[in-house]
């Protein structure tokens, strides 16, 4: 086969655009998609600071390297969630990436902050995963105000959305369903969030990835053993594989017809925000509801036995 554009042998193939491309065209054509979703949604305006949420992972570095190359002012924010062995490694792969391309980073750590994923685990009577996810939005939103930063970016791409789509769809969310997309506006308390790679699949961002010598952290979350929406995405690209371009299409008809229908319905049934008493986050109760986990934790780790035996020890 050979590239679409240039003629000398392809190296990628991509059914779902009917083509493939070298490396030089792929790199070009990933670009074209990165710039198009910018544009198109007016994701970053011109001179704007971004705060790129980085895992350590293949999709977060791959946008943090490509919005770096568009010329974009970035700064990369990484939670460190504080798990024994896997943590560190995540870690080490954002601060290496960092350091290799002279970029500056933003570490939060859980465990400074009193919440590390591991206790919130032993804790708290709730699925972990669900836990975490709303630990890691809060910091994300919270550095990106207190940074002043004009939006935060996530790596999410076109099979995380699509899943995620499905999943809400199959439930009906009308409330999920009004403001999923590739832009989140910025209302008070909220920063803007931005998905600049919501076109390409985790194909494309794992070829850019390999293409560009990117070192990834690319072992499963140890408490959550893989990614999020697994039997979604075997289902979707099943579909894909039989009907090229079903997810891009998927997606784009739902934010041309599907969304901007329930943001109709939703937006008569919005709830009072207020900041949080403790954090200053937006929260519809008095205290938010991260800081009301730190609490629970908190007193629950005190009242552990364990956790008295291993404090004489430490003072040991
Ligand atoms: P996930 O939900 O793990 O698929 O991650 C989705 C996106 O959230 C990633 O592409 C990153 O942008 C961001 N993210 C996930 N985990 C972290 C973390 N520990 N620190 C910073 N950003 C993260
Ligand atoms: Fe949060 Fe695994 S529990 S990444
Ligand atoms: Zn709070």
């Amino acid at each position: 086969m050979k590239c679409r554009k240039c003629k000398v042998p392809a190296e990628i193939s991509l059914p779902s655009h009917n083509t493939a491309f070298c490396r030089a065209c792929f790199s070009t054509y990933f670009t074209g998609q990165v710039e198009r979703a910018i544009d198109k949604h007016k994701l970053i305006l011109p001179g704007e600071s971004v705060l790129v949420a980085l895992s350590g992972g293949k999709d977060s570095l791959t946008l943090m390297l490509e919005l770096s190359r568009l010329g974009h002012d970035v700064t990369g924010l990484h939670v460190d969630l504080g798990i024994p062995v896997s943590s560190a490694a995540a870690r080490a792969k954002v601060e290496g990436f960092c350091a290799q391309h002279g970029m500056k980073l933003h570490v939060v750590e859980l465990i400074k902050e009193g919440l590390p994923i591991p206790d919130v685990k032993k804790y708290i009577n709730r699925p972990v995963c669900s836990a975490c996810g709303k630990i890691k939005r809060h910091w994300f939103n919270r550095v990106a105000l207190e940074g002043g930063f004009h939006c935060l970016a996530t790596g999410h791409n076109l099979d995380d959305e699509v899943a995620r789509l499905f999943a809400n769809t199959l439930r009906w969310d009308a409330g999920y369903l009004s403001d999923q997309g590739p832009c989140l506006q910025a209302e008070s308390g909220f920063a803007r969030k931005i998905k600049p790679l919501y076109r390409l699949t985790e194909f494309e961002t794992a070829c850019y990835a390999f293409i560009n010598g990117i070192s990834i952290h690319s072992a499963p979350c140890p408490y959550s053993g893989g990614a999020s929406f697994t039997g979604h995405k075997a289902l979707w690209s099943n579909l894909e594989y039989n009907s090229p371009g079903s997810k891009i299409s998927f997606y784009d008809g739902f934010l041309k017809r599907g969304r901007p229908a329930f943001a109709l319905v939703e937006k008569e049934e919005g709830h009072e925000l207020s900041p949080c008493t403790s954090c200053a986050s937006p929260t519809s109760t008095e205290v938010c509801g991260v800081c009301r986990l730190k609490i629970a934790v908190t007193e629950r780790r005190a009242a552990d036995p364990d956790r008295a035996t291993d404090r004489v020890r430490d003072k040991a």
